[in-house]
């Protein structure tokens, strides 16, 4: 496996795989991998003849008070991860490697990027697509993977394809969960035992919310209120958004037809988490 730290490095082999016909398949993260990077970059091994994982804790998509200089970081485990699951190159960029002193382009994506996290965290897709942007030119993938946990994310990020004619195709993978219904997230290494277990709230809210539109309930209200309410029970929890909304557009939704996008952000504690589910009509 190929650790490549500068662009230069990762053009040189992507320029020698593609003479050679050989298709890519890209996996971006911010590293402390787990099982769902994992699956990602496994479906990417299945499909592609290269895999190309970054890890870079991206500075421009975290606001000034978030996470950024806590966040957790565990380079050598990460190598064994991609290493296992058929990794062929980890681009490792330094923080100036990728913005240079002088840096000032940006890319920002209308539409999907409102609401939800965009509301809360607003410059946070601005600084997703403009990473993802700077990597797609660098590694100029065939495909490249986005987990379905961000579920917005990946609807911002399709939209900014299509948008900009880049020439990739984005492929969409399943939520990965703890044996309990947690989703798995580089972040829940911020919870204590106490906390880890409050946070099962969000995959049971969910859950109950799901229930509901089986048993045929359409009014987004009702889903959404008994969602808060089965979140709410738990003390250590206080809800951002609980949101149905059209998981192309980001847009509300109040009657539930077609298919729909279920979203929450829950602060467990000072730990913010993030769970959907999206349902289609049968
Ligand atoms: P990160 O949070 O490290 O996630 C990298 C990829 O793993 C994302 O596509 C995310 O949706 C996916 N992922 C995370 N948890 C998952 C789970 N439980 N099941 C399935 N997939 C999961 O998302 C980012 O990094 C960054 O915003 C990035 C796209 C790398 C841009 O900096």
């Amino acid at each position: 496996m190929i650790i490549a730290t500068t662009t230069e490095e990762v053009r040189h082999y992507v320029r020698e795989w593609k003479e050679n016909g050989l298709t890519i398949g890209f996996v971006p993260t911010m590293g402390y991998l787990h099982e769902g990077h994992a699956s990602l970059i496994r479906n990417a091994a299945e499909e592609n003849d290269k895999v190309i994982v970054s890890i870079y804790v991206n500075p421009m998509q975290f606001g000034p008070s978030e996470d950024l200089d806590s966040y957790p970081r565990d380079p050598e485990r990460d190598q064994t991860i991609c290493e296992r699951n058929g990794t062929h190159l980890i681009f490792f960029p330094k923080v100036k490697e990728l913005y240079p002193s002088g840096f000032s382009s940006f890319v920002e994506v209308d539409g999907p990027s409102d609401g939800l996290c965009g509301s809360t965290r607003p410059g946070h897709f601005r600084g997703v697509c403009t990473v993802i942007t700077k990597f797609f030119n660098i590694v100029q993938p065939d495909n490249a993977y986005f987990g379905k946990k961000d579920a917005q994310q990946l609807a911002v990020i399709r939209k900014m394809t299509k948008d900009l004619c880049f020439q990739v195709n984005i492929v969409g993978c399943p939520i990965v969960r703890e044996p309990d219904g947690l989703a798995l997230s580089s972040r829940n290494k911020y919870l204590n035992p106490t906390e880890r277990k409050a946070a099962l709230c969000l995959s049971k809210g969910l859950n109950e919310g799901l229930r509901l539109i089986e048993n045929g309930v359409r009014k987004a209200e009702i889903i959404k209120s008994a969602i808060h309410a089965r979140i709410e029970q738990e003390p250590l929890a206080r809800v951002d958004y609980v949101e149905v909304v059209d998981p192309d557009n980001i847009n509300s939704i109040g009657n539930i037809e077609g298919a729909i996008l279920c979203a929450v952000a829950v602060y467990i504690g000072n730990t913010r988490l993030i769970d959907n589910f999206t349902w289609e009509e049968a």
